[in-house]
């Protein structure tokens, strides 16, 4: 079985999640990508859901499903967000924003009661960091929070640079908010909490890729099959 197929296996048994009436975070990338279609699927057969789109390209493909939307403004409360992760550890901690669409992942994931996590094997680690973590900060005065968030992690004993996110043409990559991304490569990160904690306190720093407290559940799926991660 490859990547794919452990993706759409975790993205089934998240299904199982869903019931008549949610009001649904819908999440980016790749993983959460198979969910929306598979959601489509089930909304074709009847089932009467609604969902906000944590990206433009999620909400692209929502509309191409056929998933019915909505906005925060009008559901700013919602019972379950289905989103993917690049890293998930054994305390449900998360690093996210590898496609970008943190902010609106975060918010999305906040306003929900529920968050579950959707990932094939390769997404779960022992510690965080090997993935570099996104921080999304406003375009204004980048080089200096780049570099404030350099010496912060010095500070703290993180070794590894802050690179600016750029796109295949050389130009940075601009969120969906309007902001750009700064990849920290911190290799471990020991303390997710304190790194949290520190990075909000930054001026120009919008949001960063360290989901903590948000998940409730992990769907994994690999060789071994569907197994989950509770906190
Ligand atoms: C986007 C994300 C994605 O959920 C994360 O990058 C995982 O993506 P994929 O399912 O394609 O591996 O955080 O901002």
């Amino acid at each position: 079985m490859s990547i794919q197929d452990f993706k759409r296996a975790a993205a089934e048994a998240a299904l199982a999640h869903v019931e008549p009436g949610m009001k649904l975070g819908l999440g980016t990338g790749s993983t959460a990508a198979i969910f929306v279609e598979l959601l489509g699927q089930k909304v074709e057969q009847g089932l009467d859901v609604v969902g906000v789109p944590t990206s433009e390209a999620t909400r692209e493909l929502a509309e191409r499903f056929g998933v019915p939307l909505t906005t925060m403004k009008d559901e700013p409360e919602l019972d379950l967000t289905i989103d993917g992760a690049d890293e998930v550890d054994p305390q449900l901690r998360l690093i996210k924003g590898g496609g970008g669409a943190l902010l609106r992942e975060k918010i999305v994931a906040c306003a929900s009661k529920r968050m579950i996590v959707i990932a094939d094997e390769s997404k779960r680690v022992e510690r965080l960091g090997k993935f570099p973590l996104p921080i999304e900060v406003v375009p204004f005065g980048k080089e200096s929070t780049l570099r404030a968030i350099a010496k912060l992690a010095l500070r703290l004993g993180l070794e590894g640079e802050v690179v600016l996110r750029r796109s295949e043409d050389g130009c940075p990559v601009v969120t969906d908010s309007g902001h750009v991304i700064l990849d920290g490569h911190f290799h471990r990160i020991d303390d997710p909490e304190g790194l949290a904690a520190a990075l909000v306190s930054l001026p120009g720093v919008v949001e960063h890729g360290l989901f903590l407290g948000l998940a409730s559940l992990a769907i994994i799926a690999g060789e071994n099959g569907v197994s989950t991660i509770e906190p």
